[in-house]
């Protein structure tokens, strides 16, 4: 395992395999959540979750105290909750039905909704759930982000990098390749909160997560670049064969 603090404000922790991020990330959400009252926490979707959701359902289902737990979704799919393209009904498969949490603590992302409609109701749920300190911008206590192999993270694609600096909390994106309509939290929400960690593995991420960490030319393309929250408390999870890249000196 290696952990170093690199030189652009982000913590990076590589370990060998998924597996060990996995358990290394759970470590991190166990000890993190047991050192606050109340913990806001943003999900993410995609396959990469799901490894970790079964080692927190595994290991620490008893050990963290759930009550404490509000979960919130850094982006939905425009499907229905029960659909296998929804990362609720994934989250409910491998970690909510798991885990002892009142349901008033879940807050999903309505997919079956109109988008729109869906992106101002749920902007308006983050603005009145969520402190939101001095700036008024809702303050999650901690997002948890995954980097697809084109550089998106929660549903801020390349294509439509301009949806990261909207003024919404909450936003209607497209998929850049299928079409499906997304509902994405926004880069100032993301930038807000108190805590950051991305969880990236695989080889299908190397050549981003090497031109973004590396910050080779034309990085600020990709919209993970753009994750810097104002507290500076961002951790990057990854494996080696997502983190090859990475050149030693941007330690
Ligand atoms: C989604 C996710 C998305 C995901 C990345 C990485 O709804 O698909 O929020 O941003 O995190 O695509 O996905 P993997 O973890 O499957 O690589």
């Amino acid at each position: 395992m290696l952990t170093r603090n690199n030189t652009t404000k982000m913590q990076q922790h590589i370990y060998d395999t998924k597996q060990q991020v996995a358990e290394a990330f759970s470590k991190y959400l166990a000890e993190f959540i047991a050192s606050r009252p109340i913990v806001h926490l943003a999900l993410s979707g995609g396959s990469t979750p799901k490894i970790v959701f079964d080692e927190l359902t595994t290991h620490y289902a008893e050990a963290i105290d759930w009550e404490k737990v509000h979960l919130y979704w850094g982006d939905e799919r425009c499907v229905p909750p029960s659909d296998d393209d929804s990362n609720y009904k994934m989250t409910v498969a491998h970690l909510i039905s798991k885990i002892d949490i009142p349901d008033e603590n879940i807050h999903r992302i309505k997919g079956e909704n109109d988008p729109q409609e869906e992106a101002q109701r749920y902007s308006k749920v983050l603005q009145t759930k969520l402190p939101n300190g001095a700036t008024d911008i809702p303050q999650f206590d901690l997002v948890i982000l995954g980097m697809g192999d084109d550089g998106h993270t929660a549903s801020i694609f390349p294509h439509e990098i301009a949806l990261w600096n909207a003024d919404a909390n909450c936003v209607v994106a497209v998929h850049p390749n299928s079409g499906q309509k997304r509902v994405s939290i926004t880069g100032k929400v993301i930038n807000a909160s108190e805590a950051v960690a991305f969880l990236v593995t695989g080889e299908g991420k190397t050549e981003k997560v090497q031109e973004i960490i590396n910050k080779t030319e034309g990085f600020e393309k990709y919209p993970a670049s753009l994750v810097a929250p104002d507290s500076e408390n961002l951790h990057w999870f990854l494996d080696a064969a997502a983190a090859k890249g990475i050149t030693s000196d941007r330690v």
